[in-house]
């Protein structure tokens, strides 16, 4: 179904990042595998080459627009288009348990990678997702940005994820004369380095949704909040 497709997936050298690399390449899908790391997102992919995947590495530090603007260049030189948009890079750096408490610091840079970053590919990359009158965008959000569901601690994380639905939702609506389809994907709680080993899920459950709404059909939902493939609250 979305073979020859191309894909973008940020934060894509492990956990959830690397996983919905793999599926999607299984899907048939060109994958651009990045990571800020060059070593780590090389090994990344090679270890996907030799499962046959049809994937391709470049650099990509989220928060750095020259880095933004240098991968798409890349993308647009060598490819012409860009299908799908996994917005998956992010950090939960929170220490303190009482936002009474919390370092300043620890929301800048929180809203930095998970906030602004995201936004920055989007403004960078639905223009060429335009010309080509298709797009699949995938923000990877948590449940721990439902606000019904907002309980305490992790204030950084939990208010990043948070503005991430509602930048979801604002730009599905700028976008809605179109086939470029944006959601937030919540992979719910999975053994990654951020998740930990108790987490009950498997990087391939993890990535599970967000594979899904990146090959939504024509038609398909745009600005939700999603996991289990099925809609959450805000
Ligand atoms: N695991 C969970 O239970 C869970 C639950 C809900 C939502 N999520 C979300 O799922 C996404 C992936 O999380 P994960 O569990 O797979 O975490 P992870 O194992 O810690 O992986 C995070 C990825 O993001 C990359 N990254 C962080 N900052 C970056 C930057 N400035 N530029 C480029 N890449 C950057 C990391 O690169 P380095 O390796 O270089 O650090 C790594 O590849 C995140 O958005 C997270 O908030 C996770």
């Amino acid at each position: 179904m979305s073979g020859g497709k191309i894909a973008v997936v940020t934060g894509a050298n492990k956990g959830i990042g690397f996983e919905t690399a793999r599926l999607l390449a299984g899907e048939g899908i060109k994958v651009i595998l990045t990571a800020r790391d060059e070593a780590r997102g090389k090994k990344a992919c090679e270890k996907l080459k030799k499962e046959g995947a049809d994937v391709h590495f470049h650099r990509l530090e989220v928060t750095d627009q020259v880095s933004i603007d240098d991968l798409y260049e890349y993308v647009r030189k060598e490819f012409g288009r860009l299908d799908i948009l996994i917005n998956n890079a992010g950090i939960n750096i929170d220490t303190d348990k009482s936002g009474m408490e919390m370092d300043l610091d620890t929301m800048r840079k929180t809203m930095e990678t998970n906030v602004n970053a995201p936004l920055a590919l989007c403004q960078k990359f639905i223009p060429l997702m335009k010309e080509n009158g298709y797009g699949r965008i995938v923000n990877v959000s948590s449940q721990m940005g439902q606000l019904s569901g907002m309980s305490g601690g992790n204030m950084a994380y939990r208010t990043s994820k948070t503005a991430l639905n509602v930048i979801t939702l604002l730009l599905a609506l700028e976008l809605n004369d179109s086939n470029i389809l944006i959601n937030a994907g919540s992979p719910g709680w999975t053994r990654t380095d951020m998740g930990g080993p108790n987490a009950p899920r498997s990087t391939e459950e993890g990535a599970d949704t967000i594979v899904w709404l990146a090959t939504l059909p024509d038609g398909g939902p745009t600005g939700g909040f999603f996991q289990d493939r099925k809609p959450l609250d805000w």
